[in-house]
């Protein structure tokens, strides 16, 4: 049984003064959070203190992404030791906004996932196509060249540490999330690639988690899908009580789902 898994994206929102109120009301509200794993992905500059706030408790902290390597000459990076150090567990991986403002390519983002697992950090690896993509047919095509690329010459032990995300990004900000069957059909398929690139047993043991428009309203509807195993969660990240509410309807999903 996978575990459901939910991750808040804060992006580029939160003053460290605004990050610690944040990630506080959350963890006050989800004290035992039970049967779902929660992951909060805050700026970097608020990483330390939104640790502080979260402390030894169960509610874990990751990155919105990192450099591939360990320590440079690269002005304005973050390399997954100071992540870790930091007590991120997590850290995102090819964000559609970091492919298309950042100009992140493939052979790039697997030299991150490649690093993140160096250093102990779990990547998620985030997949998903254009709305003239998916017009265009190209959705399978689109996130199998995105999968593929991103763990390329990674083998089943690394994949099987490995988490994923399908954000459509037509659905990122819009309002208009992918139907459950549409991220449904995605999330089978991004599963059965992982057949072949790992194994069997590694592939039912990957957290596909589906991201773009989750709210407390679809949240229960998309992850209740079998091949949904959580949400990356965008701007309903931002306030504690939604945020919550998305985390409390993947428990219960998750609960429902192993009776
Ligand atoms: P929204 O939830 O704001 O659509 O963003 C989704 C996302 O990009 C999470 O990484």
């Amino acid at each position: 049984m996978r575990a459901p898994l939910v991750v808040g994206n804060w992006k580029m929102h939160g003053t460290v003064a605004e990050a610690r109120a944040l990630a506080t009301a959350i963890r006050d509200g989800l004290k035992r959070p039970r049967g779902v794993e929660v992951v909060l992905c805050p700026p970097f500059t608020a990483l330390a203190a939104v640790a502080e706030i979260l402390g030894a408790g169960p509610i874990q902290l990751g990155a919105q992404t990192c450099h591939h390597e360990a320590q440079g000459a690269h002005t304005g990076e973050i390399a997954p030791p100071m992540l870790a150090e930091l007590g991120c567990r997590w850290v995102l991986v090819g964000h559609s906004e970091r492919r298309k403002e950042i100009g992140e390519s493939d052979e790039v983002l697997n030299l991150k996932v490649k690093a993140a697992l160096a250093h102990g950090l779990t990547p998620v690896l985030c997949v998903g196509e254009t709305a003239a993509e998916r017009r265009q047919g190209l959705t399978f095509t689109t996130v199998e060249g995105q999968l593929r690329a991103g763990l390329a010459g990674i083998g089943p032990d690394g994949i099987a540490r490995t988490a994923l995300a399908y954000e459509p990004v037509w659905a990122i900000g819009t309002g208009v999330n992918a139907t459950p069957a549409q991220a449904g059909e995605a999330h089978g398929y991004l599963r059965g690639l992982l057949s072949e690139l790992a194994s069997k047993e590694v592939a039912q043991t990957v957290r596909i988690l589906y991201g773009g428009s989750v709210k407390p309203e679809n949240a229960d509807t998309l992850i209740a899908e079998p091949e949904i195993d959580g949400a990356l969660v965008g701007g309903a990240s931002l306030a504690a009580p939604g945020f919550i509410a998305i985390v409390r309807k993947a428990a219960r999903v998750g609960a429902a789902a192993k009776e």
